[in-house]
């Protein structure tokens, strides 16, 4: 199939491309690279040995989009673009809600326009109302606490609401819980601008010297050792998951939501710990007051992605963090050597 990746450059884009590439889908990368580098293309070339072309446009330039889709003829789209940081959503939801929103609603006018139906989106367990008992059903209660998870549900909406119009439409929403790890190859992985806001990158970049101390926030939640527990997914599992949904809307129409993660929760100083033993040293760490908007568990329940899509992952936390690290140690060694 011809399979257009929106933020194909981005840590999640970038891992499916591979998958599809490597299973002999031809893919398109659209990505305005800002919160990605142009050199992800090159890498996803070098690991599959095969073409990646790319088109660096924004989705909210509808023009833009609307040639993207005259020059190639798609099959299905992957529809990862979108700013993604919770803390950044609440100081500038404006520019949260035009990026993702707008950005969506002009990829789905470019779709209608071009007879394109079929889509796969990038969706969050952000999704959910957080006062739920976990593990997390896709039919628990949607409501999000910061303006980034809101775009998440609206698009969700959105897509369910022209599913039910249109019949010639087919969308499945990924939710993805914590997608962490890297390409085993450690030639692609998790390269956030800036200081990491997640758990694993932040943790990867003090195990290389780049970030003095790892900053567990607040132990003092109900959980069994204190700290907050999370459902992590590898990203490989993460991207197969994305092969395994373009085949089922191959035969289906509708809307269709999947969680995909491990159905097991790591508290952050399992987590530290597992990154501990895969970089072969002790971390120092320290206990700093809890985040605001963290909620004490979450984690999957993927009974539904295993019954439908024959989804369940296969790596646990220690490849990860394997993963995870020879991908920081090998780029944070690279950078050292430009
Ligand atoms: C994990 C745990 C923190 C950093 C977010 C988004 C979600 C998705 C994944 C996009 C929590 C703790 C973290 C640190 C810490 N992104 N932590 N020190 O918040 O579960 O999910 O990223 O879709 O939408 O909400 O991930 O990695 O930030 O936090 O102690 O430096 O690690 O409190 O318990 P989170 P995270």
């Amino acid at each position: 199939m011809n399979v257009l990746l929106t933020g194909g450059a981005g840590f999640i884009g970038s891992h499916t491309a591979i998958i599809l590439s490597e299973r002999g889908h031809d893919i398109v990368v659209l990505d305005n690279f800002s919160n990605s580098k142009p050199s992800v293309i090159q890498r996803i070339e070098r690991i599959t040995g095969r073409s990646c072309p790319c088109e660096e446009a924004d989705l909210t330039d509808a023009e833009a989009v609307d040639a993207v889709f005259r020059r190639w003829k798609f099959d299905a789209v992957i529809h990862f673009a979108g700013f993604k940081a919770v803390g950044e959503s609440v100081e500038k939801p404006l520019e949260y809600y035009e990026n993702n929103l707008i950005g969506t609603l002009k990829l789905m006018e470019a779709m209608t326009n071009h007879d394109v139906g079929d889509i796969i989106f990038s969706s969050s367990a952000t999704v959910y109302r957080g006062d739920s008992p976990a593990p997390y059903y896709e039919d628990y209660p949607l409501g999000a606490s910061n303006p980034y998870g809101w775009t998440k549900v609206m698009i969700e909406r959105m897509l369910r609401d022209v599913c039910a119009a249109d019949s010639r439409w087919a969308a499945v929403l990924l939710r993805y819980f914590n997608p962490i790890g890297a390409h085993p190859s450690g030639l692609l992985g998790e390269d956030p601008n800036g200081i990491p806001n997640n758990l694993l990158p932040y943790v990867a970049k003090v195990a290389v010297g780049e970030l003095p101390v790892v900053r567990i926030f607040g132990d003092d939640y109900d959980t069994p050792d204190g700290t907050g527990v999370r459902d992590y997914i590898h990203v490989m599992d993460l991207a197969r998951g994305h092969l395994l949904a373009l085949d089922y809307i191959r035969t289906r129409r509708g809307c269709f939501s999947f969680n995909l993660g491990t159905g097991k929760g790591y508290s952050v100083k399992e987590v530290v710990a597992a990154f501990e033993r895969a970089c072969g040293k002790p971390l120092p760490s320290r206990i700093d007051p809890r985040r605001a908007g963290d909620l004490p568990e979450i984690y999957a329940n993927v009974d539904l992605a295993r019954k439908e899509l024959g989804f369940s992952a296969e790596f646990g936390l220690s490849e990860m963090c394997a993963d995870a690290w020879n991908w920081q140690r090998r780029s944070s060694s690279a950078s050292e050597g430009l």
